[in-house]
């Protein structure tokens, strides 16, 4: 029942083990500005030890997906305000996944901008904007200076949480958007400084992680990777060029002494994961991914068997809004349904029903 204990990431003080993984739902208004909907479901999940809110753009060509919030506007600060306060009034702590989407998006989702990434390669497939199915564009290739200034960017992010109310953020550097861009050979045939060998391509993560520590602190900062994801055509195929590049990052981000490393990896407890959590030397948050639904059983395991100190889950958060007390009680669970986790509205957002007390 380890789970259900507490337990302190940096500057976060947790009142239990089980956190609410980052979930893009795609439910903000068009500027990118949470809305009362919003409020009402992070403020419904309040109970997990930690939310993560969904990644979260930093600025208007680093938006991903239509109905994603931003953290670049006064609007949408404001917008987020609203919910820290709502979510810290029910005694939750609550930190903001900052995401800058890379070349996952189209111009008609960033407003006639561009996308951006290590380099020109377009991703193999179709996104959604509001105007219909758009294959990925072949994206501008950031210059050495624009994307030094991604650090910049960040960081100023990271400020703007801070004055939303947030309690820390999250550095998205996983499931294929710009940070892991960099980390993979297949997404970065750079030849500059951030790119051409693993220490090259850490280099971005690091100079990010570093820019928004020095901004907020160390100790409300975390970082998701997901080596080896195999994701939006970020391939981490050679084991020896992966496990070098992500040791290059842990190595120097390790120093900082950041809250905590999020990893997304279907074996949490084998070599990758363990032993970049023994460079990292601080708080390891675990979510063993996509392939199979994260459910008690696992979750409890993981914390009693020492494989990480938090888990991150997905989907029973989204269809159990008092996920704790459900785990803690080993009570009937909603069941979560996959067709309505991306917006607009209501249904199968705020409508999953918390067990009557
Ligand atoms: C609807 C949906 C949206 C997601 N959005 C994000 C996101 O914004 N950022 C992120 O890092 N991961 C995102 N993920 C991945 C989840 O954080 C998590 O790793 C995944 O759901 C697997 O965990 P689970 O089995 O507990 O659901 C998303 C997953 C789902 C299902």
């Amino acid at each position: 029942m380890q789970l259900f204990t507490p337990i302190t990431l940096g500057d976060l003080a947790l009142s239990n083990r089980v956190v609410m993984a980052p979930l893009t739902r795609m439910r903000a208004e068009a500027n990118g500005v949470p809305n009362d909907l919003m409020v009402e479901h992070y403020r419904q999940r309040a109970t997990t030890g930690l939310i993560v809110t969904e990644g979260t753009w930093t600025s208007p060509v680093s938006q991903a997906y239509p109905g994603q919030p931003g953290i670049f506007t006064a609007e949408q600060i404001a917008g987020w305000h609203r919910i820290t306060d709502a979510v810290h009034a029910e005694g939750g702590v609550i930190v903001m996944q900052l995401m800058h989407g890379g070349r996952v998006t189209h111009s008609e989702i960033t407003r006639g901008l561009t996308p951006v990434a290590p380099s020109a390669i377009a991703i193999d497939g179709e996104t959604h904007t509001p105007l219909g199915k758009r294959a990925f564009p072949t994206p501008h290739a950031l210059t050495t200076d624009e994307a030094a200034a991604i650090a910049t960017e960040l960081a100023t992010a990271a400020t703007n949480a801070i004055e939303a109310g947030f309690d820390g953020v999250e550095v998205h550097s996983a499931n294929g958007y710009l940070l892991h861009e960099f980390l993979s050979p297949v997404s970065n045939v750079r030849t500059d400084v951030y790119g051409g060998s693993p220490a090259a391509r850490a280099r971005l993560g690091i100079e990010s992680v570093t820019a928004v520590v020095k901004a907020i602190g160390a100790g409300r900062v975390g970082i998701r990777i997901s080596p080896a994801h195999g994701i939006q055509d970020v391939i981490e195929s050679d084991p020896d060029e992966t496990r070098a590049t992500y040791d290059a990052l842990i190595d120097g981000i390790a120093p900082l002494g950041l809250a905590y490393l999020s990893v997304l990896h279907s074996d949490p407890a084998g070599e990758l994961v363990q032993d970049l959590r023994a460079r990292f030397g601080g708080p390891l948050m675990v979510n063993s991914g996509f392939g199979v639904i994260t459910g008690r059983d696992e979750a409890m395991d993981t914390i009693a068997n020492g494989t990480a100190d938090v888990v991150a889950v997905g989907r029973q958060v989204i269809a159990n809004p008092d996920l704790v007390a459900r785990w803690r009680d080993d009570r009937e669970l909603n069941e979560p349904n996959p067709n309505t986790f991306y917006g607009p509205g209501k249904v199968g957002y705020t409508d999953y029903p918390a067990l009557a007390s």
